[in-house]
């Protein structure tokens, strides 16, 4: 992916990994919008770059994330590049009644958000000499921790769509990448819960020299080995992971 020159919308680009993402793609000149649910998040993140460009939305909600989709491309027609970060992630013990509403959440955020996002950009997308989507998934889309289940399963399907995407638009000048974290040091699920994690400068920095070099899948530490496993091996890792976090 050419990473100069591009307009872009990073979903959930006010913190964590998307944060670390916007402030490279920034810093390389690219015109960056962000968005998110918390005002306090967006203002903080204008005040510290005061180049990008914020929009509050839920992109869990249906109405809120066609209103985005047609209010970027009205105010930056030149928008190339989507970036599908936002995530949450839960704790879900199955064998307790949970709300509907609450999985329901969790899969409108990380999977249905994504998908919908990338059908609401591609006319506008397959206007433009080059485009790109950027789809976050996780090592955890190859191999489930189960005791947060159904994030599992949305970044489990949010992998297959990326690659029924790509081979759909193989020939086209939109280029389809995914994004494969370890776990990183950010506040996803809760602050401090994810301190084992990489850091999340260092991952970032990975993130962008392999865009530049052209990698469509980019993968970084223990999402490597996942993303690349046997299926012999898998079962191996998710005995091993599912133990240490019992
Ligand atoms: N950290 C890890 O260990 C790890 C590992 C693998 C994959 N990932 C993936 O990386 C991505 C970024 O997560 P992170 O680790 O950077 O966590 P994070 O710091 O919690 O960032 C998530 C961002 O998404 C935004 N967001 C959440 N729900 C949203 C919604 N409904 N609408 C709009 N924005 C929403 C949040 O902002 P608001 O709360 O203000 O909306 C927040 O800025 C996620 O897709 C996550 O699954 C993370």
């Amino acid at each position: 992916m050419n990473i100069d020159g591009n307009t872009i919308l990073i979903t959930g680009g006010g913190s964590g990994i998307g944060k670390a993402l916007a402030t490279r793609f920034l810093a390389r000149g690219n015109e960056v919008i962000v968005c998110g649910r918390r005002n306090e998040v967006l203002d903080g993140l204008k005040k510290q770059y005061p180049g990008v460009h914020t929009r509050n939305c839920d992109v869990a909600s249906g109405n809120e994330r066609k209103e985005l989709a047609e209010s970027v491309i009205r105010e930056f027609p030149a928008i190339n590049v989507l970036v599908n970060n936002a995530g949450i992630q839960r704790r879900v013990d199955l064998t307790r009644e949970t709300g509907w509403g609450i999985t329901r959440s969790e899969v409108d955020t990380n999977l249905n958000a994504p998908i919908n996002l990338c059908q609401l950009f591609y006319s506008h997308f397959a206007q433009k000499q080059s485009a790109a989507f950027i789809n976050v998934t996780s090592g955890l889309s190859f191999v489930p921790l189960a005791n947060v289940p159904i994030y599992c399963a949305t970044k489990a399907a949010l992998h297959s769509f990326t690659l029924s995407l790509r081979w759909q638009l193989k020939d086209s000048q939109i280029e389809v990448i995914e994004v494969i974290p370890p776990a990183v040091d950010t506040d996803l699920q809760a602050p401090g819960l994810h301190k084992f994690g990489a850091n999340v400068d260092e991952f970032a920095d990975h993130v962008f020299a392999e865009l530049e070099k052209g990698e469509t899948e980019i993968a970084y530490g223990t999402a490597i080995t996942a993303s690349r496993a046997s299926r012999e091996d898998l079962n191996i890792i998710f005995e091993h992971m599912n133990e240490a976090f019992h």
